[in-house]
């Protein structure tokens, strides 16, 4: 089975006079894994639905492979579906949910069975075969809704949220395995997910949604490297954001003033928005967590751009890092994390300590203040 490539064009969806949904375009690769990401009530399951056939647009088109499916029938699509609140069959046993697909088809018990156990195995639920759905916990109930999508092999799947009843572990586990199988049977996969860990490992390309819009579409690498957007650079990845004041730009560099003592100079600036930047102008400014390389306060130097000075306020330990929490000098914001590997074994900064962050230039990124950004 070979997956189909998806297209939907400027789609609108209104609930009453409620715009939920707005002039999405989006073009999924045949054997694609793309997911939507983007935080609650943002139109995630509305734009899955419309995919699926159990919502329909007011404007706009959705093709899979050539065929115009915008108002078909959800069972005319071989289009797969995971939904949000599992939808298992009650009065079916685990075996039966997920052998349900292979029943519409003419496939002999044997195979049935030889396949109903194997998917059974990949999501861990061996021994659980004859329970109903209301005597499994809400993660086993999800694994069962996977299985019988996955069983089903159609060439277009799409999941929403499948794995976020489970615990992180498992979550990790099922992460990879959903992808192996997408892998091995190429299927077309749009996936729907809040968590931006789980969007990062598992997709070949993301679809950032904000307010039913989609805000940037590009490779995890893309956006975390690239984020177009304040509003996507604070929801990809962890980001530090300080007050800036824009102060000049020369030789290509803009330089942003953080406080009395203290400028940064940035190699980049968000495309589009450069009016933006006038003298005086305010700009958010946004670093990385590993992008900071913290040292213990310079002894002689006077300040130097791209040095932020500022107090250890706490040290968090993670497992493979320390998370180094530091209040900026004329900063009232919230203080500025700092990601020091466990490998660096020196790294040991303690509440109170008065410390230098020092930052590229390549890893201070620009924003206007106010626009786009979630405050
Ligand atoms: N049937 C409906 N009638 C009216 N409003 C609806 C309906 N379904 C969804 N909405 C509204 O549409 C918006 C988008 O909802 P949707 O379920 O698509 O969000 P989501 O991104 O999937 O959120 P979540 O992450 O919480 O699942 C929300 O404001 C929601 O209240
Ligand atoms: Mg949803």
């Amino acid at each position: 089975m070979h997956g189909e490539p998806i297209d939907i064009l400027q789609i609108e969806k209104t609930f009453g006079d409620k715009s939920v949904v707005s002039d999405v375009s989006l073009s999924v690769k045949a054997g694609e894994f793309l997911s939507l990401l983007g935080p609650s009530g943002s139109g995630k399951t509305t734009l899955l639905m419309m995919i699926a056939g159990f919502e329909f647009p007011n404007a706009g088109q959705i093709c899979v492979g050539s065929r115009d499916i915008t108002y078909l029938a959800p069972n005319r699509r071989a289009v797969g579906m995971v939904f949000q609140k599992y939808a298992l069959f009650p009065h079916m046993t685990v075996a039966q949910n997920v052998a349900f697909p292979l029943r519409m088809r003419s496939v002999t018990t044997k195979d049935i069975n030889r396949r109903v156990s194997e998917m059974i195995d990949l999501v861990q639920l061996t021994g659980f075969e004859g329970r109903y759905p209301q005597q499994l916990s809400g993660g086993q109930q999800q694994r069962v809704a996977v299985a019988r999508a996955l069983i089903a092999e159609p060439p277009v799947l799409l999941m929403d949220e499948p794995l976020s009843a489970l615990d992180k572990k498992l979550r990790e586990t099922m992460q990879i395995e959903i992808k192996r199988i997408q892998n091995r049977l190429g299927v077309t996969v749009v996936y729907v997910t809040h968590d931006q860990e789980e969007a990062l490992t598992m997709s070949d390309r993301i679809a950032v949604m904000s307010e039913g819009r989609l805000v940037q579409v590009g490779s995890p690498f893309d956006l975390y490297q690239r984020p177009a957007t304040s509003f996507v650079a604070e929801f990809v990845g962890k980001m530090n954001f300080l007050n800036g004041e824009y102060v000049e730009a020369e030789l290509g560099k803009c330089r942003v003033r953080i406080s009395e003592h203290a400028t940064l100079s940035s190699d980049l600036v968000a495309d589009g928005e450069s009016e933006q930047y006038r003298l005086g102008g305010r700009v958010r400014v946004a670093i990385r967590p590993e992008d900071i390389t913290i040292t213990r306060r310079f002894e002689f130097g006077h300040t130097t751009d791209n040095v932020l000075r500022g107090t250890v306020e706490a040290v968090i330990f993670l497992g493979q890092a320390h998370i180094i929490l530091v209040q900026i000098e004329g900063q009232g914001e919230a203080p500025v994390q700092v990601l020091v590997p466990s490998s660096i074994g020196h790294a040991t900064f303690v509440q109170g300590e008065t410390v230098d962050l020092v930052i590229a230039p390549s890893a201070v990124r620009l924003f206007p203040r106010g626009v786009g950004s979630v405050q």
